[in-house]
């Protein structure tokens, strides 16, 4: 039967596939496009002594995904702040990229606030809204990305430049490079995982399948932490399940404990655990010894990266979880795209006027300048 249900996904009029997995099918053209349009941008800040990515939701994630790629390569620390505010330590020797795909999210705006306060060096990408409006008003640097996308399939929008900008002021190198491969490595994948691709041959169905039933608990570790978090966001926002997401080491000193006991309760579970062909030998060895401590009859699953770069065996595990989580959502007969509960949650914020004081500060603030 689900079998069935998947292999029909491949004859589906175009129409009727929905936006997520026509994304997933184009993923690799827009980490293209968004290359060349990142590659436009030029900023006159220097050296920033530390970097902090600002965003909500799907504009955050590639703000986990940059502070993973670049921890063993950039001198300056990394922070993803999803809040109303800066850290403490923020200052004009801070680099704050403020992330928002629509420009309206309110904690975005309270933190871009925050930081043309405090003199930060900032940077705006969004596709509009108030987020560029004050930006342009206040003459902060912006990118404008593309609209009418989801957020969280506007990733390679969001992610791309934030890398880009990276390169450009924090002193990594090889991002083209490993760019390049990534694009190479997604555009494969996405070929394999493609809707017309049968379950049997086809490594996201085949999972999507495996896992439908249970509630996803995925695990990464190094450079897979943020994917691992990815494909768990991916899993609540497009399959419409409760997912949760943990990464080695840090889940031998507390997770594995809840399996001790875990009884009946273990089959309401399945673990996904992201593979890796240059996983580190300790990593590898607690990967195995924690799967030989699961109770026996849990449903297991194994991604495995593809790529030599870092970048590239990042986002090819990306997209086998985004194509995954969107075949899970038609197997269970549901729309991966629309969010109506964030977009119900937020109405129902704003209620409370928090983002219209937000709002009238920019306004004060940009008619003062
Ligand atoms: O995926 C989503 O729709 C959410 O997680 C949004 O990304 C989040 O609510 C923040 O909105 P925005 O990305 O427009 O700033």
């Amino acid at each position: 039967m689900a079998d069935s249900v998947l292999d029909y996904v491949g004859k589906m009029r175009e129409s009727d596939k929905g936006d997520m997995l026509s994304f997933c099918v184009d993923e690799a053209k827009h980490y293209r496009v968004a290359a060349e349009a990142a590659e436009k941008i030029s900023l006159s800040y220097v050296n920033p002594e530390n970097v902090i990515v600002a965003g909500m939701g799907g504009s955050a994630i590639g703000g986990e995904l940059l502070k993973d790629w670049a921890r063993g390569k950039a001198q300056v620390p990394i922070e993803v702040s999803r809040a109303y505010s800066l850290p403490a330590y923020a200052n004009e020797k801070s680099l704050v990229l403020v992330v928002s795909y629509s420009g309206e999210t309110e904690e975005t705006l309270s933190t871009f606030l925050d930081a043309v306060k405090k003199g930060c060096m900032v940077f705006c990408i969004s596709s509009g809204g108030s987020l560029l409006k004050f930006a342009e008003k206040l003459s902060v640097p912006f990118l404008r990305v593309p609209s009418g996308f989801a957020p969280r399939a506007a990733l390679p929008y969001l992610f791309v430049p934030l890398l880009v900008v990276l390169a450009k002021l924090g002193g990594v190198s090889g991002v083209s490079a490993e760019l390049s491969e990534a694009i190479a490595v997604v555009e494969r994948i996405a070929g394999e995982c493609a809707p017309e691709k049968p379950v049997k041959k086809n490594m996201a169905k085949s999972l999507a399948v495996g896992v439908n039933g249970a509630v996803p608990v995925v695990y990464g570790f190094g450079v897979f932490r943020g994917v691992a978090q990815r494909f768990k966001t991916q899993f609540n926002e497009n399959s419409k399940v409760p997912s949760k997401w943990e990464y080695f080491s840090e889940l031998n000193h507390n997770e594995v404990v809840g399996w001790e006991r875990a009884g009946k309760l273990a089959g309401c579970f399945s673990a996904v655990f992201i593979r890796d062909g240059a996983e580190p030998d300790e990593i590898r060895s607690r990967i195995e010894i924690t799967k030989g401590l699961m109770p026996s009859g849990t449903k297991l699953f194994e991604v495995w990266s593809q790529g030599k770069s870092d970048l590239a065996r990042m986002l090819s595990a990306v997209c086998i979880g985004d194509f995954t989580s969107v075949y899970l959502a038609l197997l269970r007969g549901v729309n991966p795209t629309p969010v109506e509960t964030i977009s119900l949650l937020k109405a129902k914020v704003k209620q409370n006027g928090t983002k219209m004081r937000i709002v009238g500060e920019l306004e004060r603030l940009a008619a003062s300048r």
